[in-house]
């Protein structure tokens, strides 16, 4: 089966063509220039761009992919959690698309194109599968029995782990998004420079913003010229010091689900997945404790359309497909 994948429910435009799982084609145009001036995502902005780039983007993941639209089987297109303007308007393309075309549309929930998006590690995991999805909005451990049976195991309760990196980077002075730049920085540095809290729930759930508080106040300690200092000379110690408290609590919470539900296998995926000390740590706690560990390449660690595409061919295969009154669902959730 032939499937274009269409995402933009944040700040990506992309689309990708799958053929019966193998990718032909992934696309993905940033619009992380036009956000970085704010610090952040601009939903606005972000929605009128989509507008701009959605048709070129798919004219390219089809002439790189080689096929022409009308050898197309079906149309997966990302309806929620994301931005509604911005979701909206791949949603309204991929409908039009699919009714010109008369093949099957499927909506897909981002999270779920972030689940399945361990399948393109190599080996993919086998079911059943311990998942952590870490991206900019998300934080989430989710336990797949097989697919679409799902045990949420714990979430955020505040900030996702990428918006703390992004956060927590912006007050360093670094650009956006911060995640890179942090996990960049880091790399030369003492991650015992300062020790930043790890906060640790009773159950397995996550919470960030204390850490993104503690940072604040850290900063907030010193005088103007001390503070300059400081973060000239050791920026790369607490780059250290920040990335080594986000990835201490997620692998324990990696390590702790693993125990509880017994999974040999393990996927983290997610834009933080491109975290180098995550994907170091993850390896070294999967040797200790004895699961596989599965992290696709960075391509498909981070927002992208193919994602999608392999999620709507799984939905469609178990017999799913959306008529054209589907709307957006911009706090869609992972369906247990
Ligand atoms: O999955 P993604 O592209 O978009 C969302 O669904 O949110 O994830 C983007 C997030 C951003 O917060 C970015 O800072 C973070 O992933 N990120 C990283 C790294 N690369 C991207 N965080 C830590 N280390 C990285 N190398
Ligand atoms: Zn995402």
């Amino acid at each position: 089966m032939r499937v274009l994948g269409l995402e933009s429910s944040c700040d990506d435009t992309a689309a990708a063509v799958l053929d019966d799982g193998t990718v032909r084609s992934n696309i993905i145009s940033s619009q992380h220039d036009l956000h970085e001036e704010y610090g952040g995502v601009v939903p606005e902005l972000a929605s009128r761009d989509h507008q701009r780039l959605i048709v070129p983007v798919v004219q390219k993941a089809l002439s790189e992919a080689e096929v022409g639209a009308d050898t197309l089987d079906a149309v997966a297109v990302t309806y929620g959690p994301g931005l509604p303007g911005s979701l909206l308007v791949g949603l309204s393309f991929a409908k039009a698309f699919a009714r010109g075309l008369n093949v099957p549309l499927i909506g897909v929930n981002h999270l779920e194109g972030h689940l399945y998006s361990g399948d393109f590690a190599s080996p993919s995991p086998p079911r059943p599968y311990l998942c952590l999805i870490v991206s900019g909005g998300h934080t989430e451990l989710v336990y797949v029995e097989e697919d679409f049976s799902y045990t949420v195991l714990g979430r955020t309760r505040d900030d996702a782990a990428g918006e703390a990196f992004d956060k927590i980077a912006q007050l360093f002075g670094l650009s956006y998004p911060g995640g890179p730049a942090i996990d960049q920085q880091a790399a030369g540095g003492d991650p015992t420079f300062h020790d930043f809290p790890r906060t640790r729930l009773d159950n397995l759930d996550f919470s960030f913003s204390g850490l993104k508080t503690s940072v604040l106040y850290y900063l907030r300690n010193f005088s103007d010229a001390e503070r300059e200092r400081v973060l000239t000379e050791h920026l790369d110690d607490l780059c250290a010091s920040v990335q080594a408290a986000i990835v201490d609590v997620l692998v324990g919470a990696v390590r702790r689900a693993a125990e509880e539900t017994g999974a040999e296998h393990v996927a983290v995926v997610g834009g933080v997945a491109a975290n180098r000390e995550l994907r170091r740590r993850g390896a070294v706690v999967g040797a200790e404790e004895g699961f596989e560990v599965y992290v696709p390449d960075l391509s498909y660690c981070m927002d992208n359309a193919a994602m999608i595409a392999h999620a709507g061919a799984l939905r469609i295969a178990a017999g799913d497909e959306h008529s054209s009154t589907l709307d957006v669902v911009p706090q869609l959730q992972i369906e247990e």
